[in-house]
């Protein structure tokens, strides 16, 4: 059957999402929290194609923080079990997501990955890395401040090596060491679940982002949400400090 895809005046570049409100999906249902994570890479997979038949190209999903490694070791390790089969059924259905265009990335912290996620990361990326539709981010073991800092450890020893002299270091200096290199900076950035916080995401690339806030928790997030989001998008007046 075809699907009706909508169309927009304006499509962000580059929409980032956090992914919150998995446990207290899972609360309301009276679910241990685990499950509101399986149902939330339900969403993550759904939003994710939608998009990429909508035109747009990236988009960079809030999986796991710096900071969520500070949650129950259980839960933790039921995220970490999730990612593992998340990557291994996104590995079976490599044909499928190639015919869609999808090229999977990763940004975030590397170390402390377990070795076997890791690997299938590293596997994935490598299989779509000539994927052109839509560039899926998904951000794991990710923190905008760490990943500033390790951007800065960077510039320091080019500088250290005699690469690079101080005098030319330049904003774009920084957007290049960080993990998004390349890559525009987000126009839009949505949060689900009633926060109102940036909770460490995209800390630098967000300085002229858009922000979308819903009430909905991620797990009930649907494609109509994310229209919703793009109409007010296109009704944004954006100024970048103009007039
Ligand atoms: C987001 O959902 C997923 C992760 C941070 C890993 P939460 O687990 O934060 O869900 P709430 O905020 O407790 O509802
Ligand atoms: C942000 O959600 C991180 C992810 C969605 C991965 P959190 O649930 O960790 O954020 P806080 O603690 O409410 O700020
Ligand atoms: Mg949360």
């Amino acid at each position: 059957m075809e699907k009706n895809i909508p169309e927009f005046t304006v499509l962000p570049k580059h929409i980032g999402v956090i992914m919150d409100g998995n446990g207290r999906w899972a609360k309301q249902r009276n679910l241990p929290r685990y499950k509101g994570h399986i149902e939330g890479a339900k969403t993550f997979r759904k939003i994710g194609e939608f998009a990429a038949e909508l035109g747009i190209k990236c988009m960079t999903f809030y999986a796991f923080s710096t900071e969520n490694w500070k949650r129950p070791q259980e839960e933790v390790d039921a995220i970490m079990q999730l990612f593992r089969e998340y990557l291994n059924e996104a590995e079976e259905r490599k044909e499928e997501n190639r015919e869609k265009g999808i090229c999977l990335r990763f940004i975030g912290d590397r170390r402390g990955i377990p070795e076997d996620i890791l690997a299938l990361m590293e596997h994935i990326e490598n299989e779509s890395r000539y994927e052109t539709k839509i560039i899926l981010n998904l951000a794991i073991n990710y923190g905008g401040r760490h990943e500033i800092t390790q951007g800065v450890k960077k510039i320091a020893q080019r500088v250290l090596d005699g690469e690079l002299s101080p005098e030319d270091i330049n904003e774009d200096t920084l957007s290049d060491s960080l993990y998004t290199s390349g890559i525009p900076d987000p126009d839009l950035i949505i949060r689900p679940s009633g926060e109102y916080r940036l909770s460490n995401f995209l800390t630098w690339q967000s300085a002229y982002s858009e922000f979308w806030f819903s009430d909905v928790l991620w797990p009930d997030f649907t494609e109509d949400d994310l229209c919703k989001a793009l109409q007010d998008f296109e009704k944004r007046n954006r100024r970048f400090g103009g007039i």
